[in-house]
C-alpha cells in the first residue's frame, strides 16, 4: 500500500553533508503495522517526513495506494495537504488555547475538503469515541494528561480518515507504565479502523509488540525487514540479531572436510542449521538467543551440543536466577529456573539446541 523505492537523503550542515537516508526500499501492504526500528540518527524520521511531503527527497520513489506521491525521476512531489496521510510526531503538539473539540476538528475545518458543522461533529464524536476521550470535547487542551494529549493528536490524526498513518516515536514522551497501556490501545486501535501504519521507534520491544512487519535501519541503511518474529528468531545480520535482543554469538569455520551441517567452533564442534556456502575455511557467525539455552545440573543423554560450563555469578531475582556463566572462555547471561539447586562456582552443562542456532555471514553485517 505503501511503496519506498530507492529513497535518498543528504542533508548539508556546516560541517558537510550527512547522507541521512541511502537508497531506502520498503513496502507496506494494506491494512498492516509496519515499524521502521533503528538506533536514534538513523534516519527513520527522515523517512517519514519524506513519505509526509515534509521533505523533498533526491532520489527515490514514494507510492501510497495507486498514487505516486514523489518521484524524482519523474520531476513529481505532492504537497504535504494533498497526501492522504495522518501524523503524529513525538512532540505532540496538541494546540494548548483550543478545546479538545477544536483541537481534533481543526484538521476538518481548515484541510482542503469542506465540512459542514454537522459532519464535523458527528465525525469528531465518532473518533473520540475510538481513542476514548468522549466526553471531554470542552476541556480545555492544558488540562489534559500526557497520555491524554497523546489520544487527542492521534484522534486528530484520524479525523479526515486518512489511508496511511504515520506515528514518530508517539509514546516516547510518556512514562514507562503508560507507554505499554497506550502500547496496548495503539495496536487494538490500528487494528479495528484497519488503517495502514508507518510507524517509527528506536524501542525494539515496542516494534515487536505493535508491527505485523518491520525494517531495521541503521546509518540511513535498511538492513533487513520481515516479521519480528522472523527478525528475532532468524536474523541475516549480526547488527539486527543484537539491535533486536540479546545474542551469544561465536565464529563457527566450516570444517574441513565439510560435513552438511557441523561447525568448528570455540566450544568444539556443533551441529546447526546448514549454512550457505560450505567450503572448507568459510567462516560464519553463530548465534543463538540466551533463552533457548537449557541449563542443567547434570549432563543430559540423548541431546546435541551439550558443552559443559561453569556458575560465575548468580543473582536471585525473584522469578528467576540470573547468571554468568563461562563457557570455554565465553561468558553468557542466563537466567535460571528459581527451583533450581544452583550456586557459584558449580559445573553446569548447556544445551544449544541445533534448530534454535541461527548461522550468519559474517561479513556485510
Ligand atoms: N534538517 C536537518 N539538517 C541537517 N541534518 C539533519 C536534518 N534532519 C536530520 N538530520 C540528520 O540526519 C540523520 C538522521 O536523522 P533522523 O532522520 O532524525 O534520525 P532518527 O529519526 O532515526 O533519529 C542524523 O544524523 C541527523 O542529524
Ligand atoms: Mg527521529
Amino acid at each position: 500500500m505503501l511503496e519506498v523505492i530507492g529513497l535518498s537523503k543528504t542533508f548539508s550542515t556546516s560541517d558537510g553533508f550527512v547522507r541521512a537516508v541511502r537508497d531506502a526500499s520498503f513496502n507496506v501492504p494494506q491494512g498492516s503495522f509496519f515499524a521502521l526500528l533503528g538506533p536514534s540518527g538513523s534516519g527513520k524520521t527522515t523517512i517519514l517526513r519524506c513519505v509526509a511531503g515534509l521533505e523533498r527527497p533526491e532520489a527515490g520513489e514514494i507510492r501510497i495506494g495507486d498514487q505516486t506521491v514523489s518521484s524524482t525521476s519523474g520531476g513529481l512531489y505532492l504537497p504535504t495537504y494533498l497526501r492522504p496521510i495522518g501524523m503524529v510526531f513525538q512532540s505532540y503538539a496538541v494546540w494548548p488555547h483550543m478545546t479538545l473539540f477544536d483541537n481534533v476538528a481543526f484538521p476538518l475545518r481548515y484541510g482542503r475538503q469542506r465540512f459542514t458543522e454537522e459532519e464535523i461533529k458527528s465525525r469528531v464524536k465518532e473518533v473520540l469515541q475510538l481513542v476514548k476521550l468522549d466526553g471531554l470535547e470542552q476541556r480545555s487542551a492544558t488540562q489534559l494528561s500526557g497520555g491524554q494529549q497523546q489520544r487527542v493528536a492521534l484522534a486528530r490524526a484520524l479525523v479526515r480518515r486518512p489511508r496511511l498513518l504515520l506515528l514518530d516515536e508517539p509514546l516516547s514522551n510518556l512514562d514507562a507504565k503508560l507507554r505499554e497501556e497506550m502500547r496496548r490501545e495503539l495496536r487494538e486501535l490500528t487494528r479495528s479502523v484497519r488503517v495502514t501504519t508507518l510507524y517509527v521507534t528506536h524501542d525494539q520491544a515496542e516494534a515487536m509488540a505493535l508491527a505485523d512487519e518491520a525494517a531495521i535501519i541503521m546509518e540511513g541503511n535498511i538492513i533487513e525487514s520481515g516479521s519480528p518474529q522472523k527478525m528475532y528468531t532468524s536474523p541475516k545480520t549480526s547488527k539486527a540479531a543484537n539491535f533486536l535482543g540479546t545474542s551469544i554469538a561465536f565464529e563457527g569455520i566450516v570444517p574441513s572436510p565439510p560435513s552438511g551441517s557441523i561447525l568448528q567452533t570455540p566450544l568444539g564442534l556443533l551441529y546447526c542449521p546448514r549454512p550457505a556456502e560450505a567450503a572448507p575455511g568459510i567462516a560464519f557467525q553463530v548465534m543463538i538467543r540466551p533463552e533457548d539455552v537449557s541449563c542443567h545440573a547434570d549432563r543430559p543423554v540423548g541431546l546435541d551440543n551439550i558443552f559443559q560450563g561453569r556458575i560465575k555469578k548468580l543473582i536471585f531475582l525473584g522469578a528467576y536466577y540470573e547468571a554468568a556463566i563461562d563457557l570455554k572462555g565465553l561468558e553468557v547471561q542466563l537466567y535460571l529456573d528459581r527451583h533450581g539447586s544452583w550456586s557459584e562456582g558449580q559445573t553446569v552443562h548447556l544445551c544449544l539446541p541445533p534448530e534454535r542456532i541461527a548461522v550468519l555471514q559474517l561479513h556485510g553485517g
